[in-house]
């Protein structure tokens, strides 16, 4: 009988063989993510994001801005990455933001403790106790060296990065976990910046920070990495999106609770099924997932490779009325969650009211006034005051909070029983005018993570095919992620082919589209290395182009070839980018 180590040694190397060794040692070699500081020894959970990965980081960046700031129309904000402690004692990231850790008694590696026992397919591991996961790991093996556990004790690590403000040490900071809290903290102000109405959204895009125990999943799993919140402010009993038409009709895969439980495959339902028929809590979250299918398929992600996954009650945030997580397939990672949109409730600005002392209500004045019965007290001062003397103030206003009875009330005021009969005070029943209401909005949050997107668009791209018994590899992006979105060559450094070349690339320079001149090597060379940075065009000058005024486009999925003019090439060239002429019109 083989032993549990050998059996996940084994597990071990079959899986190091996938597409995430090819597409890393691409982004390496081709200058997508590098390793952080290579010259000291790079550190675990950090990378750089090399010269074409820093420009396809902004193109998903400004793929999603346009979808939250220019579609939906909430306004961006940029908040510091070092928060002091009280916001995150009442975000509860102080008390409660940890994972279960662990130590290998052999190698003395640090391990998530939950994370061990479910790559040795240990289910539930994740909503476990530290006590159930202790005896769990006892006849699981270390990932690191594969010796068994044996007994070791599982305790919870806060995954904060924690520093001090200023000089003395006195304050204590923290490095932002999440970018959402900058939109709550910045509630009031945004509240007034949007006219005091409700619904209205701010978005960030930036850096959060977790100290992940043990980061060995490459960009997937980070201690620096980036993210881009939404937090939409509705009304709590109004949660029907205003332009839920746009997506009533989009099908997406949800795999709901009913289908985990019952192990069944996604359901492909539109969104108006989805909230009809209760699958999700409201409009608002089945918009925002249907929209984020829309942003992870424009950015280039297989749509077989996605499905949206509810959280089950048990992992589910206590204070949430529904969450789900956006998941993509990796060939190596399995199904891994990219993008969390939940319906938070008031959780979070009520939070933030307690630990400030301020009000984070809005006041929603009514278009009519209206009218309301309502019951006042009216104390007896000249009654109470010799009674009560220097507390009779303050047993005047704690009967007026109060709803007494025709024959006294008892009170509690500073722990002490005040009884007040019924001759102090009067009871009127009086119609009066309300204006509107004040009301603590609910949150919507859908929260994406950039670097899992890049990952999952890097393995969506990826591909390899024989051409002409040769090797080729291509990441097949769409134009508007590719980081160059087109290649010029002249077909030979001389006789005026590298100047109509030069002039070209200027032109398309000039529409804003990123234009790489590259004169060097077989012009089969140059374009397998723009097939592997994933350019989407290329245009070649040759010696007719000097005669006709015509150039060779190529492009790269077909690997098809079309004459066009050179004139008008940079508008055509954007036509292409941009998606309003296909390659086929030409
Ligand atoms: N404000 C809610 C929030 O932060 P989350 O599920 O903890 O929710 C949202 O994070 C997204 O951020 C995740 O779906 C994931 O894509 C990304 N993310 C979280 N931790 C990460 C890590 N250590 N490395 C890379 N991305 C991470």
């Amino acid at each position: 009988m083989s032993h549990p180590a050998d059996t996940y040694k084994l597990t071990l190397v079959s899986v190091m063989s996938d597409v995430y060794d090819k597409i890393m040692d691409l982004a390496k070699r081709r200058g997508f993510i590098w390793p952080t500081s290579e010259c000291y020894g790079s550190v675990a959970g950090f990378i750089d994001y090399g010269p074409l990965g820093s420009m396809m980081k902004r193109k998903i960046e400004n793929i999603w801005r346009h979808f939250y700031v220019v579609q939906e129309g909430y306004y961006e904000i940029e908040c510091p990455t070092i928060g002091q402690e009280d916001i995150f004692i009442a975000s509860g990231h102080v008390k409660g933001f940890s994972d279960k850790m662990c130590q290998c008694p052999s190698c003395k590696e640090y391990l998530r403790a939950d994370h061990v026992a479910e790559g040795q397919n240990i289910s539930g591991a994740g909503t476990m106790s530290t006590d159930q996961l202790a005896e769990v790991l006892c006849k699981l093996c270390c990932p690191a060296c594969g010796e068994e556990l044996g007994k070791v004790e599982v305790f919870n690590f806060n995954l904060m990065f924690a520093t001090t403000i200023g000089p003395g040490s006195q304050r204590t900071g923290y490095l932002r976990p999440e970018t959402a809290q900058g939109m709550f903290t910045d509630f009031s102000r945004l509240l007034r910046f949007y006219r005091d109405k409700l619904p209205f959204g701010a978005v960030q895009i930036g850096k959060s920070y977790r100290n992940e125990i043990s980061p060995r999943q490459g960009m997937i799993r980070l201690r620096e990495f980036t993210q881009a919140e939404a937090e939409i402010f509705v009304h709590p009993a109004e949660k029907n999106h205003p332009m839920f038409s746009r997506y009533a009709e989009y099908r997406i895969p949800l795999l709901g609770i009913e289908q985990q439980l019952g192990n069944t495959e996604p359901r492909t339902v539109t969104m108006r099924e989805a909230a009809d028929l209760g699958l999700v809590a409201n409009e608002y979250v089945a918009y925002y997932l249907a929209l984020t299918h829309q942003i992870l398929t424009t950015i280039g992600v297989k749509p077989e490779r996605i499905r949206f996954r509810q959280h089950l009650c048990e992992e589910r945030a206590h204070y949430a009325e529904d969450c789900w997580d956006a998941e993509i397939f990796s060939d190596r990672f399995g199904w891994v969650e990219t993008v969390g949109i939940a319906d938070r409730t008031d959780y979070d600005l009520r939070a933030h009211e307690r630990q400030s002392g301020q009000r984070f209500a809005v006041f929603l004045q009514y278009q009519t006034p209206r009218k309301v019965r309502q019951i006042r007290v009216i104390p007896d001062m000249a009654a109470m005051g010799p009674r009560f003397r220097g507390k009779a103030k303050a047993v005047a206003e704690a009967l007026c909070a109060c709803a007494p009875g025709p024959d006294g009330v008892t009170i509690i005021l500073d722990g002490e029983e005040i009884t007040i009969p019924a001759e102090l005070y009067k009871v009127r029943e009086e119609e009066v005018e309300i204006q509107g209401e004040e009301v603590t909005p609910h949150v919507i949050e859908p929260s994406y993570g950039i670097d899992r997107m890049i990952y999952a668009v890097l393995e969506s791209a990826y591909d390899e095919e024989l051409v002409d018994g040769e090797e080729r590899k291509v990441l097949r992006f769409p134009p508007q992620v590719a980081p160059v979105q087109v290649a010029v060559f002249p077909l030979m450094t001389r006789d005026g082919l590298p100047e109509i070349a030069a002039g070209i690339g200027e032109q398309i320079r000039r529409k804003g589209i990123l234009a790489e001149y590259d004169d060097s090597g077989a012009i089969g060379r140059r374009y397998r290395r723009q097939d592997e940075i994933g350019t989407p065009f290329a245009i070649t000058v040759d010696y007719d182009s000097k005669e006709d005024a015509t150039v060779t486009l190529r492009d790269r999925d077909s690997m098809r070839q079309v004459r066009i003019p050179i004139e008008g090439i940079a508008e055509r060239m954007r036509g292409l980018v941009e998606g309003s002429i296909s390659f086929s019109e030409l």
